[in-house]
């Protein structure tokens, strides 16, 4: 470890390993953290380790901008994909055009079962159109998309490279008021169609897809809810440089996520000079060491007994799987 503690502290506390260890039925790990700070490497080092120890594991994308393929060095896009050189071990890159087209003709169904149900005449498309065109609507897919490859229990341990910060947050913290909101929608479904039933003169009963559907996506999200709240299957790591605004994200992702009941795994901490290394370096690399020194201070307060480890920065970009087992060495040291 290159920084084992600070100013006499110990940094972590609890590591990756014992948090392992503490959580043998973990099933869905995600790491979430500011642009570029390694989060799709840890997921990758993360789904290394956990093939190695023996589990079924697939790691995978969500991110419309996929980074898998090259950090593996194989084409993972669009189909579950055996990792050469890691037994135990598939990536997949979900393939999001695909799957924001199939939510767009989802919703496009439910849109025109509505409107013949409440019998009005109006073209879907319009609607259609409003319900999806926003940035909101492709997030909220690929979370879909996330919850059908949980749903489909098809491996041991999910490792998500996307974190879906927002989305997880607004489901879980929407949970209750969609539980609520569906429950209205029922009920309202019912009274109509009670009174369509009385008013019409054949009382036959007719099928409401919608109610149906309504009743469905209810179950969904409080299976969804279950298991990324369940502190024994589900944990979000936060990766960090030591610097300011990384910080400063996740210190607000760990309070929002604490506050929803979402569990939160601990912090990584990427990218940490060798200070052996750098002792033979120039004043380039000693200020360098200095101002790290300062906010691995700062992390340990804030984060105290959540750091699960310390990541040195390597002097290449972790790519491949040869690479990936020895940065794994050093997020499980
Ligand atoms: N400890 C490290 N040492 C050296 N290079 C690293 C280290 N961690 C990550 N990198 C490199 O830094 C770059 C960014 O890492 P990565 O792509 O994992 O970040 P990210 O958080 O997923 O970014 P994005 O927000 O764009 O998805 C990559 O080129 C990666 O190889
Ligand atoms: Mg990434």
């Amino acid at each position: 470890m290159t920084t084992a503690s600070i100013d006499g502290r110990a940094l972590v506390t609890t590591s990756m390993a014992d948090f392992a260890a503490q959580h043998p039925g973990l099933r869905y790990v995600f790491f979430g953290g500011k642009g570029g700070v390694g989060k799709t490497v840890m997921a990758g080092v993360e789904a290394v380790h956990l093939a190695r120890s023996g589990k079924r594991v697939l790691l995978a994308s969500t991110n419309p901008v996929h980074s898998l393929s090259g950090l593996l060095g194989q084409d993972v896009f669009g189909k579950h994909t055996a990792v050469e050189g890691i037994d135990n071990l598939w990536a997949l890159e979900i393939d999001t055009r695909d799957a924001i087209e199939r939510s767009k003709r989802e919703i496009r169904q439910k849109i025109q079962w509505f409107l013949k149900f409440a019998e009005i005449s109006t073209k879907a498309d319009e609607f259609v159109e409003a319900a999806t065109t926003n940035p909101a609507f492709e997030e909220s897919a690929m979370f879909e998309n996330m919850v059908d490859l949980m749903f489909a229990d098809e491996y041991d341990v999910y490792v998500f490279d996307t974190a879906p910060t927002a989305n997880a947050r607004r489901l879980l913290g929407m949970s209750k008021v969609y539980g609520l909101w569906v429950e209205k929608m029922v009920k309202s479904r019912q009274e109509a169609q009670t009174l369509r039933e009385a008013l019409s003169f054949t009382k036959k009963k007719e099928e409401d897809p919608l109610m149906l559907y309504l009743v469905d996506f209810r179950k969904r999200i409080e299976h969804a809810r279950e298991l990324l709240t369940d502190p024994e299957k589900t944990a979000f790591f936060f990766v960090t440089l030591p610097e300011a605004l990384p910080i400063a994200v996740i210190r607000r992702f760990i309070d929002w996520f604490t506050d929803f009941g979402i569990p939160v795994g601990g912090v990584v901490v990427n990218m940490v000079i060798d200070r052996e290394q750098a002792a033979g370096g120039g004043e380039f690399v000693r200020n360098r060491v200095a101002m790290q020194d300062g906010y691995l201070g700062e992390i340990r307060d804030t984060f105290d007994g959540q750091v699960r480890a310390v990541v040195p920065l390597f002097d290449s970009d972790i790519r491949g799987v040869p690479m990936l087992t020895r940065a794994a060495d050093a997020l499980f040291a």
